[in-house]
């Protein structure tokens, strides 16, 4: 839709940032915490590991005094499980709830928004050996520490996250950290627990804290027919509802997605629901949409021969048979790392999601990973990364002007941090950290040149982009 005049973003736009506490945090042993399923991976293939990472725990001072420079609105972050519960459950570690009393504590004074994820990937390991999400008792386990939260930091902290990325969990589990060589049925039983856990938390906000906002934090991206044939539009809208809507279906109408569910009981794969469970993912309501958005996909219907293939990460997939094949889109060109860029991809998502449900939407993530070159004056010219999310910040003022409830904008990421599973090489910070996959150095920060370009977007409230 053509807008003659366009609206500016809303007056109290929250222009964040956002991080998750295994890949910036480091520390992964100090202080009592305990280890999660993310402290298990070893360096490998020249990949650093997740132990000392941008050494956050260590620079949380400086870190957020070049965040009130910046002008950050909001900062989002996660709270790693295993510092306040190490076990995942019974004793709380005060060290934990310390380090992120005085972080919250600072973002308030400097005016940032503190946006809590409350589990971005990072399970304790002693749930894991237990089964994990495949395990009842993490229901019990998520809701108990959500409780620990919210009672020390629900009175000042407004928004919060519940689970981030569940779908690219259920996808990819062998990339994100819950399990090599799970089945898909495994996988599906998996996010039933973790819809009802997050049913059950998403209500327990907002029963001892009923002013504050909580909602989920999926990948959710457009799903593209590669062609105007009517089978091709069916493989991608099928592929959205298992990839997309099932999540937000689930989160705002507490129920299972049709389509997917004949996909389930045509593949063996319904998951085991026990009486109350339906009861608790309806009791729980989403203020908010989260969502994570780098890239559309695009699909055809699959050759009746078509083969499973494994692998890919979250913006690549290759299909499954009897459903879509990926394609490529040869009007979108690709990053470094093979992900898909497509900017107008970001309002068509944000208008799919706002129509089907009416709610406001914080974009938690979306960002460039990208190599950057630290040059001998200190300075990091990454005019890449600025033409990418100028691209994106545009799109998403189209998006508000086609009626989208629009609160926020987190880029991925605040600072360089580890990416899931390419490690230090790929950055997608405002700040270097300078340090290399094998030699940590000091982590030494620098502003990149779009540090000084988001300033002046935040200054500007999005008028200069
Ligand atoms: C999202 C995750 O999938 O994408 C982040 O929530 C992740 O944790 C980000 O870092 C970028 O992905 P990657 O694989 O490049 O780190």
């Amino acid at each position: 839709m053509h807008h003659d005049h366009l609206k500016p973003f809303p007056k109290n736009f929250l222009w964040g940032a956002s991080t998750s506490a295994y890949q910036v945090e480091g520390a992964w042993n100090e202080d009592g915490k305990g280890m999660s399923v993310q402290d298990l991976t070893e360096p490998h293939d020249g990949i650093t590991d997740f132990k000392v990472t941008s050494d956050h725990y260590h620079h949380m001072e400086e870190d957020v005094a070049l965040m009130a420079e910046l002008g950050l609105k909001a900062y989002r972050f996660s709270i790693a499980w295993t510092r306040i519960l190490p076990e995942g459950v019974g004793k709380v570690n005060q060290k934990g709830i310390a380090f992120y009393d005085k972080l919250i504590d600072l973002l308030l004074e400097n005016h940032i928004e503190p946006v809590v994820t409350i589990y971005h990937f990072d399970l304790p390991l002693a749930l894991q050996k237990e089964g994990g999400w495949e395990n009842r008792a993490t229901i019990d386990a998520f809701v108990h520490f959500c409780h620990v939260l919210f009672k020390n930091f629900g009175k000042k902290v407004k928004y919060w996250l519940t689970i981030n990325e569940q779908n690219m969990m259920v996808l990819h589990s062998s990339v994100l950290g819950t399990g090599e060589d799970v089945s898909e049925k495994s996988a599906y039983q998996q996010c039933h627990h973790m819809f009802v856990a997050s049913s059950k938390a998403m209500a327990l906000l907002h029963e001892m804290h009923p002013k504050c906002k909580i909602g989920p934090a999926p990948n959710i991206t457009a799903i593209y027919p590669a062609s105007s044939k009517p089978e091709d539009m069916a493989a991608a809208y099928e592929w959205s509802c298992l990839r997309n809507w099932l999540y937000y279906d689930a989160y705002v109408y507490g129920r299972y997605n049709p389509v997917v569910w004949a996909y389930f009981e045509e593949h063996d794969l319904c998951p085991t629901i026990e009486p109350g469970d339906m009861e608790a993912m309806r009791g729980g309501h989403p203020d908010y949409l989260g969502m994570n958005y780098y890239a559309t996909e695009t699909v055809q219907a699959p050759p009746a021969d078509m083969e499973v293939s494994e692998g890919g990460d979250q913006q690549t997939t290759r299909g499954i048979p009897g459903m879509y094949e990926s394609v490529p889109n040869p009007n979108l060109g690709k990053t470094q790392y093979g992900w898909t860029v497509d900017p107008v991809g970001l309002r068509n998502t944000l208008c799919q999601a706002a129509s089907r449900y009416d709610l406001p939407i914080l974009i938690t993530e979306n960002g460039l990973g990208q190599h950057d070159v630290l040059e001998a004056d200190g300075s990091i010219h990454d005019d890449y990364r600025i033409d990418f999310l100028r691209k994106h910040y545009e799109q998403a003022r189209l998006a508000i002007n086609d009626g989208v409830d629009l609160i926020g904008f987190c880029p991925w990421s605040y600072i360089d941090l580890v990416s899931t599973h390419e490690g230090f090489n790929k950055r997608y910070g405002f700040v270097y950290v300078d340090r290399t996959e094998d030699d940590v150095k000091e982590c030494k920060r620098y502003k990149k040149d779009s540090f000084d370009w988001y300033k002046k977007v935040i200054q500007t409230n999005g008028e200069d982009l």
